[in-house]
Parts: structure tokens; C-alpha cells; sequence
């Protein structure tokens, strides 16, 4: 969806998590054996936030705090407070930059009802175009990128955030 025309000549998109709305159960168990937690539906409520996520990709960099404050003026929207990250503000020493909030939505249904947790990420096109990449490099591929290509990832997200502020 594009709230370009609204949003007083800035333009963003929201887009789901390509082929990754919702976790699947392989890597939800994953990420309990990786981080050590148990393998129940209690624990699992509790620890695994980012089962279901939506991405907020903006053209430029000021729109993403901008949108991060009309995110927590919705109503009927619950924040985890430990649960916010800035790395905008303060960039992951991999150079990734993004903003993560955890949105948890009341659902109803026949089960009852819950609070169901959300992954909101916003990042602008160039730092989620980094971070696609990033990710690919760092997780798909079976060894490891070396310092060289560290180094490179680093220097291309100051380049890229350089380019965001003065766009
Ligand atoms: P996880 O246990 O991996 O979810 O980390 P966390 O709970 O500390 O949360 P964090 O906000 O750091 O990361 C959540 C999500 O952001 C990850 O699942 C990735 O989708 C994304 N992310 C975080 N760090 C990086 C990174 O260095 N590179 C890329 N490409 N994505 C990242
Ligand atoms: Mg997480």
C-alpha cells in the first residue's frame, strides 16, 4: 500500500515480508534451540516475538521515524517497551540500520482471545536493499563471508546512509 500523497510529498510502502509473513514451525524451533528455550506453546508465546512480521520500506531516511510515530498513536495497538530497537540511531557494528518495534494485536476467536505479537521493521530502500543482501550472504551461503567482505558491508552501509540523509 502507498501513503505517498498524504504523507506531504514523501512516499512510503508497506510490503510483507517476502515468502516470510509468518515463521514456519522449522525455524520457530530453530530459534528455541538456538536461544535455549523450551519447545511449549507457553514458551513459545512468550519468547518467539517475530512470528508473524511486516516490513515498512521508505524513500527517505526522516520518514521512518515519522512513521514510527504514527505506528505508536494507533490505538487498540500495544508496544513491548524492551522490545524497541533504534538501529538507525544506533547502527548494529555490521552496519545493518532498521527500526524494530513489537506491535501485539488482540485477536478474537473461538480459541479465545490473545494478544498476538507483530515484527514491525522500517527501513529505508537502501538499507533494505543492504540488509537483503547482508542476509543472504551471512545465512545462505555455507562459509563464512571473511573480513573482506565485512569490511565491505560496513563501508557500503555508511555510504548508503550518507546518501538517505542527503536525498
Ligand atoms: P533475533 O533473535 O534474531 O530475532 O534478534 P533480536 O530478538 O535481538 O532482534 P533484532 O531486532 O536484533 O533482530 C530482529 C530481526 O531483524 C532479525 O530476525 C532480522 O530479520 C533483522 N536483523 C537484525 N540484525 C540484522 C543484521 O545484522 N542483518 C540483517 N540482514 N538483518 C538483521
Ligand atoms: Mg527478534
Amino acid at each position: 500500500q502507498n501513503f505517498g500523497e498524504e504523507n506531504n510529498g514523501s512516499s512510503f510502502q508497506i510490503v510483507t515480508r517476502p515468502n516470510d509473513k509468518t515463521k514456519t514451525f522449522e525455524s520457530v524451533k530453530e530459534k528455541c534451540q538456538r536461544k535455549g528455550y523450551d519447545l511449549t506453546i507457553e514458551s513459545i508465546r512468550k519468547n518467539i516475538l517475530d512470528v508473524a512480521g511486516i516490513r515498512i520500506i521508505t524513500t527517505f531516511r526522516d520518514d521512518i521515524f515519522k512513521i514510527v510515530e504514527r505506528i505508536k498513536s494507533l490505538n487498540d495497538v500495544y508496544f513491548e517497551e524492551g522490545e524497541e530497537r533504534d538501529y538507525i540511531t544506533t547502527p548494529k557494528s555490521n552496519g545493518y540500520r532498521s527500526y524494530h518495534l513489537i506491535a501485539k494485536v488482540g485477536i478474537h476467536s473461538r480459541h479465545g482471545n490473545a494478544l498476538i505479537p507483530i515484527e514491525i521493521q522500517i527501513r529505508s530502500k537502501g538499507m533494505d536493499m543492504w540488509a537483503s543482501v547482508e542476509h543472504i550472504v551471512k545465512y545462505k551461503s555455507n562459509n563464512k563471508p571473511g573480513k573482506e567482505i565485512d569490511d565491505m558491508f560496513a563501508e557500503i552501509a555508511t555510504i548508503i546512509d550518507d546518501f538517505d540523509q542527503k536525498a
